[in-house]
């Protein structure tokens, strides 16, 4: 009894832990209507089923101690009373089966019809692209010019419903923000569509969540909800080219990244740097996080993912570049100032 007290407590104390830590990945702390929604119906349907479950159960225990104390009756012998009994239990529960799918099956049917896209309103729309392992955004606007290009950080202005569309590159993966949103699968050839909103200033953590390759578990992203002054600064900043050098050894940095392989896969907005199959690295350094939330983003971080990117990322499709300890410094310091 004693040890089952200390488990117990230990247990509650995990429960109560995770409720704080977690509470940017959380299905069951919702940060935003559709979330809400969600979570709802998650409770709806554990206290629905726990008190079928409960039912069932002491059904069970009743019979069983019938049975025990020969108060049951023979089912193989005709017995006009326990036939009618029985025809009575069995359209009983039929009838509550019945209505409690019907319930759930309403109440599921409502929840998720709020998160599909029945455009009217002015949404804000991002286009999302899931690559084996990281995610490729594409903010839209009905003005050309003010579409552009980010990667695994998405930010969002509080308050405001956000249309993301959903497409893969390679295979499937799963979109899925755990406090804002249900998951959504990306289907190659098949755009998907879902929409959230974030009722609160924060940053969430987000995870694909379909088994996707080696590195399926490394592709997350952040969804920072901000107010909208604030969302409206960053995509000023977005939409402007790369920052130009501030020094020697970052022009230097520069003519390295421009003269190497890199520039095959990543775009650099205001430089030759135009690759499509990796992230956008206009504004690398103003991201919280480097390769798909693998590294939090910092000069030493970039610096260990340049060098070895198979040793931080197995299996990942960026190849070793062959640079110097001083092309090394030069590329990370560059790379370091594009915020
Ligand atoms: Cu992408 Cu799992």
């Amino acid at each position: 009894m004693h040890r089952f007290g200390r488990s117990a407590a230990v247990f509650f104390l995990l429960v109560l832990t995770s409720a704080n830590s977690t509470e940017w990945q959380s299905a069951i702390h919702p940060q935003g209507a559709q979330a809400h929604s969600l979570a709802n119906l998650f409770w709806l349907f554990t206290g629905v089923c726990a008190f079928v479950w409960l039912l069932v159960m002491v059904a069970l225990g009743l019979a069983l101690w019938r049975r025990q104390r020969g108060l049951a009756s023979d089912p193989f012998e005709h017995d006009p009373r326990f036939e009618r009994g029985a025809t009575f239990v069995i359209s009983t529960a039929g009838a509550a089966t019945v209505t409690v799918l019907i319930v759930l099956t309403t109440a599921s049917f409502l929840a998720t019809s709020g998160m599909s896209d029945n455009g009217g309103e002015d949404m804000l729309s991002i286009h999302v692209t899931g690559h084996q392992w990281w995610w490729e955004l594409r903010y839209e606007d009905t003005e050309p010019q003010r579409i552009f290009p980010s990667a695994n950080e998405i930010h969002i202005p509080v308050g405001r419903r956000v249309r993301v569309t959903l497409s893969a590159d390679d295979v499937i993966h799963s979109f899925w923000v755990p406090s804002l949103a249900g998951k959504q699968d990306l289907i190659p050839g098949r755009d998907k569509a879902l929409v959230f909103s974030a009722a609160r200033q924060g940053i969430y953590r987000g995870q694909c969540a379909e088994f996707c390759g080696l590195q399926h578990a490394h592709m997350a992203m952040l969804v920072v909800a901000e107010p909208p002054q604030a969302f409206e600064a960053w995509r000023e900043v977005q939409l402007k080219a790369a920052a130009q050098p501030s020094d020697t050894e970052q022009l230097r940095g520069r003519d390295v990244f421009l003269g190497k392989p890199c520039v095959a896969c990543h775009a650099i907005r205001g430089t030759a740097a135009g690759g499509k199959t990796g992230p956008d690295l206009t504004h690398v350094a103003g991201r919280h996080t480097i390769a798909a939330g693998r590294l939090p983003t910092s000069r030493g971080s970039i610096a260990a993912f340049v060098v070895d990117p198979q040793q931080i990322k197995p299996g990942v499709h960026m190849p070793r570049v062959d640079l110097s300890p001083d092309e090394l410094n030069a590329v990370s310091g560059y790379l370091a100032g594009l915020q």
